[in-house]
């Protein structure tokens, strides 16, 4: 089989990250039957810089006309004097918003081999496999009226729109309810009902879409900050967690680092069945170690086998690229995020050589 991927690589530590993916996509293409062609294209501040827009219309067209979209991170503090609505990050909700991609799949899963890179009790986050589905191109993120005005008197006022249709809501926890299935069975259903109106409407939703559909699976439901809390009391009591925009962000990132870094975790954005989707890491560009060869490739590689996985149907490859991640980990080989005492500290690109040859 044959596809053709758009790899966006971004800002800080994008490149080099991204420079492993491409290594394992060479591989791929040397040693199987599948054949992967890339485009590469800017996105974020790198985008600016050179086109005065994080996401140009032309870089866009091609991500719709690819099979997925690989993107590496964006943004940094040279970019932090930028209008909003022209800086890094607003190329990464253009991409989703034009996408459609309303799903936005963030796996946590514990790696036994670090289990103590954790900062909560090993017998806490042992075996620990959550999934947090986050509503991507709705609620606050998006919603008008947004902006700053000035009220006189020194006075200013800023306003954003929480806001969620009844088809936002059951486009999103029907994947939820459909992945549950192929997990543990089980859906949290996080809001604040007992303050927004959008959380009540929420719940509603999800309850009826529940009884009409998805009776056969589990379905909880919790408020988003008793989520918070219960995420670091007993993370394991829970399988599928589906959430809105924002505190999505804010849960995905808590339950990232129950797992010990945000350097091994890949994320998933998807929209309607047939239509290019978006794979990257949940970490950000992590300018402060821009360029300097070690950051840790494995979310990025990780989200590649998610792309395998949803979005070309290439089971057995991903498979073996996790299975991978596995033997890399267990043979005591690791980037500086996830060092450990008795391992051996490799570089980004030997990383991503060790990972090739496990695979092998
Ligand atoms: C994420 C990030 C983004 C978000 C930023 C970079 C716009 O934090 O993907 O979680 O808030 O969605
Ligand atoms: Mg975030």
């Amino acid at each position: 089989m044959s596809y053709k991927l758009q790899i966006l690589a971004g800002d800080g530590i994008g490149p080099e990250i991204m420079a492993e993916v491409k290594k394992l996509i060479g591989w791929i293409n040397e040693t199987t039957d599948t054949k992967i062609e890339t485009a590469d294209g800017l996105i974020g501040g790198a985008s600016y810089d050179e086109f005065g827009e994080p996401l140009t219309d032309e870089t866009l067209e091609v991500s719709k006309a690819c099979d997925a979209v690989i993107l590496g991170s964006v943004g940094g503090p040279k970019w932090d004097g930028v209008d909003y609505n022209e800086r890094p990050e607003a190329g990464l909700l253009k991409l989703r918003k034009e996408l459609d991609l309303f799903a936005n799949l963030r796996p946590a899963l514990v790696f036994d081999a670090l289990i103590d890179a954790s900062t909560l009790k090993p017998e806490i986050v042992k075996g620990l496999d959550i999934l947090i589905v986050r509503e991507l191109t709705g609620g606050v993120y998006f919603g008008e009226p947004r902006g700053i005005e000035d009220l006189g008197n020194g006075e200013r006022r800023g306003v954003n729109t929480q806001v969620y249709t009844t088809s936002e809501i059951n486009r999103v926890a029907c994947v939820a309810f459909d992945l549950a299935r192929k997990r543990s069975n089980k859906v949290t259903s996080c809001e604040k009902a007992n303050v927004m109106e959008s959380g009540k409407l929420w719940r509603e939703d999800v309850t009826a879409l529940h009884k009409a559909e998805f009776s056969d699976v589990e379905l909880e439901h919790m408020y988003a900050d008793n989520c918070a809390m219960q995420l670091l009391r007993n993370p394991s009591q829970f399988d599928v967690i589906v959430t809105d925009n924002l505190f999505g962000d804010i849960l995905s990132d808590e339950a990232a680092m129950l797992t010990g870094s945000l350097g091994m975790l890949p994320s998933a954005s998807l929209g309607v069945e047939g239509s290019s989707a978006v794979y990257e890491p949940v970490h950000g560009s992590a300018p402060d170690i821009a360029g300097q060869g070690v950051a840790n490739p494995l979310a990025t590689i990780l989200s590649f086998a998610m792309c395998l996985r949803y979005s070309l149907d290439e089971q057995d490859l991903a498979q073996k690229i996790e299975d991978g991640v596995q033997k890399v980990l267990t043979d005591g080989l690791r980037t500086p995020d996830i060092m450990a005492d008795n391992c051996k500290k490799i570089s980004t690109s030997e990383m991503g050589d060790a990972l090739i040859e496990a695979i092998k």
